[in-house]
């Protein structure tokens, strides 16, 4: 079977666009709530080529012109410097061209550091972006996820590196936020029942222990080495409810001390929409490749990070191990899902 090209963001993550598009309800009361001045700042942190978000951010800009014509606004798209930048601006675009009062720009960095200057949000948001660490950790030998795994050494090695870009993460928000300003964030996460993207607690099979079936199975067939079989660990963490809202529950973190404020927070589920086209149409073939390349778009890169440069090999092991989850998929779609869940957060700066 033939790995299909790689697709533009938006193409191949819809299921990114229905988590965004669950939090319009949340979104709508932040704005509501604003006291919006003659200019007002609404940034997306972590906004890839910002197309899973133009339906969510055309609804509130015109809300907002709705309710007081002469505010102008400014709508900052965020990603890193290496993303696909250019996409992202034509994007945000559609809701700046031809319009007087509506404006958009682009601000390439990482959401780690403090991207604007104090008090200029009005409203600030993000969609599944926040779960990668920001520091490698590299306890993780004999799985590919740290949350799929037994190892508890690791795991607590991950909750400490997450928990720490967490509350540097708010407290760089905390900064940037007006008084009265808003954040809301959406981030994949694990549930009271241990349910996050990958395991539906049993409903279909786990999506990563299958990636580290194969990964095994290319060191077993020495496609790979001991140390790139060890080295390929996906570098994220899904966090529980109790864990996103602690720098907030805190009184000594940076982010509370600053005025950050927990308003309320919540689950929700999105049942994987290529399972669901597929029991529509039974097209097994569309919904191999289709899940295939939504897995890949965000793991790929914690293999292709974990190969030795310098080996020479016939084969790509990172294609044959995408190869293999098609073909796994394909010959059991009935055991396949990739069901989100994701953890939405109120905030406001007081
Ligand atoms: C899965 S995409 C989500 C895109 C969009 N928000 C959505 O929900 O569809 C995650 C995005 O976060 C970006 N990202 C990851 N770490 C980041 C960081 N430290 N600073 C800014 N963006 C980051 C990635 O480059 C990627 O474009």
């Amino acid at each position: 079977m033939v790995i299909a090209m790689t697709k533009g963001y938006s193409e191949q993550t819809a299921g990114a666009k229905l988590c965004i598009d669950l939090a319009s309800d949340w979104a709508g009361q932040c704005i509501e709530a604003l006291d919006i001045e003659n200019n007002c700042f609404l940034m997306d942190y972590g906004a890839a080529d910002g197309g899973t978000a133009s339906e969510f951010w055309g609804k509130i800009i015109k809300d907002i012109k709705e309710r007081k014509t002469s505010s102008q606004i400014s709508l900052i798209g965020n990603d890193l410097f290496s993303n696909d930048n250019q996409s992202l601006i034509n994007n945000l675009s559609l809701h700046s061209s031809g319009q007087e009062s509506a404006f958009t720009l682009i601000c390439a960095g990482s959401f780690y550091e403090q991207l604007v200057p104090n008090g200029l949000i009005d409203f600030g948001f993000s969609a599944t972006a926040m779960h990668w660490l920001n520091k490698k950790v590299d306890t993780l030998d004999d799985h590919t996820h740290v949350l799929a795994s037994n190892n508890k050494v690791a795991k607590n090695d991950f909750l400490e590196q997450a928990l720490y870009d967490w509350n540097q993460i708010l407290e760089m928000r905390s900064r940037e936020l007006k008084v009265g300003g808003k954040l809301l964030t959406v981030n994949l996460s694990r549930d009271y029942e241990d349910r996050y993207l990958g395991n539906n607690g049993g409903r279909t099979v786990n999506v990563h222990d299958q990636i580290h079936s194969i990964w095994k199975e290319l060191l077993n067939e020495k496609i790979i080495s001991e140390i790139e079989y060890k080295n390929g660990t996906i570098q994220n963490f899904y966090k529980s409810p109790e864990e996103f809202t602690s720098p907030l529950t805190n009184e000594n973190s940076a982010a509370y001390k600053n005025g950050l404020r927990l308003l309320k927070e919540r689950t929700v589920y999105v049942d994987c929409p290529y399972r669901k086209k597929w029991k529509e149409n039974q097209n097994t073939e569309e919904f191999s490749i289709g899940l295939m390349e939504t897995i890949r778009s965000w793991s790929r890169h914690s293999f292709v990070a974990a190969l030795d440069e310098n080996s020479e090999r016939k084969v790509n092991p990172v294609d044959l191990l995408f190869d293999r989850l098609t073909c796994r998929i394909n010959s059991d779609p009935e055991n396949w899902s990739l069901d989100y869940v994701e953890h939405h957060l109120m905030m406001e700066k007081v």
